[in-house]
């Protein structure tokens, strides 16, 4: 994708390297209450909905939007995320996984009537938000919902964050199990900084905490604003 940003190529190329040891992440023993909360949350959430799911790497939730879905547009930047995820149990007929760029996300005929990004938020550096939502609010229905999960920095299970940057996103170091090291943007917002990015674009808005995680929920306002 040649309009990527330096670090978004980087964080596109840690994620190609990490694919096959991805999913080592939910099998955190501390952390599979609220998995299973959330997985139970998003099938219920998404019943009768077409959905665009955003950077779905390995398919993780796929399976569990899809379940009572009508239809599910799944995509990631990555070929080596998308290979496993097609290898997931699900419904060939409602899901379809795709290459493409989270900025510049393809409108379907007709819209998703919603969208679903699993720990992308925390990826997107501050100043790219806006740009990311529009381009997100602008390939889905009027009304659409959206719900992003993402993770809370707890300290003893989450990796430390290493440095903050001039425009107050953070970092850590990470490293693969191919010895290879990465500096990885991982942001942590609060629930009010949550709100108040999406507000201007909601009809409803509600952020939910969990132990490890945060759920953010909101619907589309009917007219741009
Ligand atoms: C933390 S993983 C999340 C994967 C999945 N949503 C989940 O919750 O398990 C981040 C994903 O973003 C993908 N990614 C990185 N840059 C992207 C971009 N510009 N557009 C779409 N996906 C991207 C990576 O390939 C990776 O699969």
């Amino acid at each position: 994708m040649a309009h990527l940003t330096p670090p978004a190529v980087e964080l596109q190329v840690y994620y190609a390297r990490r694919a096959a040891e991805y999913e080592a992440i939910y099998d955190k023993p501390e952390r599979q209450g609220d998995l299973a909360r959330l997985r139970a949350d998003l099938a219920e959430a998404f019943r009768g909905r077409s959905v665009l799911e955003i950077a779905c790497g390995t398919g993780y939730w796929t399976p569990h939007l899809a379940r009572h879905a009508v239809r599910v547009d799944a995509f990631d930047i990555n070929e080596e995320t998308l290979a496993i995820a097609r290898t997931k149990a699900v419904d060939p007929a409602r899901v379809r996984f795709a290459l493409g760029d989270a900025f510049a996300p393809t409108i379907a005929v007709p819209p998703c009537d919603s969208a679903f990004a699993g720990f992308w938020w925390s990826h997107v550096a501050r100043r790219d938000l806006p740009r990311f939502l529009a381009g997100l609010h602008r390939a889905l229905a009027p009304g659409a919902r959206i719900v992003f999960i993402d993770n809370r920095y707890v300290a003893g299970s989450s990796t430390p964050v290493a440095r903050t940057d001039a425009h107050g996103d953070t970092w850590q170091a990470r490293t693969l199990a191919d010895g290879s090291r990465h500096e990885v943007l991982k942001n942590f917002p609060e629930p009010t900084e949550l709100e108040a990015a999406v507000r201007p674009h909601a009809a409803t808005v509600e952020v939910r905490l969990f132990d490890y995680y945060w759920r953010l929920e909101y619907t589309l306002a009917r007219a741009p604003r």
